[in-house]
């Protein structure tokens, strides 16, 4: 098993496949977009397995893919039918433009856990966060995946004066669709003009839901271990919302991921300001297990060593990262 320093447990790999994007989610990566990798320093599909395969060996038994947007990359149907024969469950977050293209792919290779992020239910907001007008397909394609089988979760980034005003039509959704809609607080990377005065707390937000459902008709739902997201449910509706409360209450104390970007660094943590290059080790055909190791091993015990959000250095600090499209979530 995958130990670090403070005993937790790694068995969670979120795995960055691509850092090319067809939105522009403000939130995420500035207008222009971000200075891309050149593509030999990409991870290979066959990189891609054996470096995945490591991770399986030493533990790791959920793997989500990520961007980006990972169903932009051209050899997604491959990569996952690769990994799809390790012992392994498979996940992927997707912006959900490209997912009527992949339902074969998901089925055959056994992708269950789709998260889509649809951060509004108004058309012109979309297009504003997003900077791309991809409202309808993004509606559409969530519709297809209920109509096959699937569960998708959504994913909405709360910001102040942006979309909180759609918190209870978001829980509404829950109302018809047996789907968890988790909310997530606005965080700060490099390139997104992030200020805490944006960041809509979960606290809030489940004010906002008691306030108007009545205290009384929201439960709890109980939370599985390693989850980062606290479920409650509008009693009666076949849904439920999560709160993701990353900023205002950051749940590293249970934290089993362990993040790879696209150019093939471990990132140990969100919010770490190291990493460790697998892909240099492994075209030199260098050990990637101790390397890997040593890593988990070094991580922080909260936030990459970041403190507080709410002090200029930490917020520094943190936009000194990688933009979250680069990271991958
Ligand atoms: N704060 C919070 N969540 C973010 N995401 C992207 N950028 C941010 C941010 N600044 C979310 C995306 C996606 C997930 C992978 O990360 O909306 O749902
Ligand atoms: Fe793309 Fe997701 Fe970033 Fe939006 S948040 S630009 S969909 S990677």
């Amino acid at each position: 098993m995958l130990q670090d320093q403070f005993g937790r447990e790694h068995n969670y790999l979120r795995l960055s496949l691509t850092e090319r994007c067809n939105l522009r989610c403000f939130y995420c990566m500035p207008a222009e977009g971000v200075p891309l990798s050149p593509k030999d320093h990409i991870m290979s599909t066959e990189e891609i397995e054996t470096i995945a395969g490591t991770f399986v060996k030493m533990g790791v038994n959920k793997i989500r893919f990520t961007g980006g947007e990972p169903l932009l990359r051209k050899d997604f149907a491959n990569v996952a039918e690769r990994l799809s024969k390790f012992n392994c469950e498979l996940a992927v977050t997707t912006n959900g433009i490209l997912v009527d293209q992949y339902l074969q792919t998901f089925k055959d290779t056994g992708i269950k856990k789709i998260n889509v992020s649809l951060d509004t239910l108004d058309e012109s907001k979309f297009n504003s966060i997003t900077r791309r007008d991809y409202f309808k397909r993004v509606m559409s394609n969530i519709e297809l995946l209920f109509t096959h089988g699937f569960v998708p979760k959504i994913n909405v980034v709360v910001i102040k004066n942006v979309n909180d005003n759609e918190l209870i039509d978001f829980i509404n959704l829950t109302k018809e669709w047996p789907t968890t809609v988790q909310f997530i607080e606005f965080m700060p990377f490099s390139g997104n003009k992030w200020d805490l005065t944006q960041t809509v707390r979960s606290e809030q937000i489940l004010e906002a839901a008691n306030l108007y459902f009545g205290k009384n008709n929201i439960s709890k739902i109980q939370d599985k271990a390693n989850d980062t997201s606290r479920k409650y449910g509008v009693n009666s509706y076949k849904g439920n919302f999560g709160l993701i409360s990353t900023v205002s209450n950051p749940f590293c104390d249970s934290c089993n991921r362990i993040r790879l970007t696209a150019n093939g660094r471990i990132k140990n943590c969100l919010f770490s300001q190291g990493e460790t290059d697998l892909l240099k080790a492994v075209r030199a055909g260098e050990d990637l297990e101790q390397l890997i190791r040593e890593s988990i091993y070094n991580k922080k015990s909260k936030r990459g060593g970041i403190q507080d959000f709410s002090s200029e250095s930490g917020i520094l600090k943190a936009q000194e990262n990688r933009s979250m499209v680069m990271i991958g979530g």
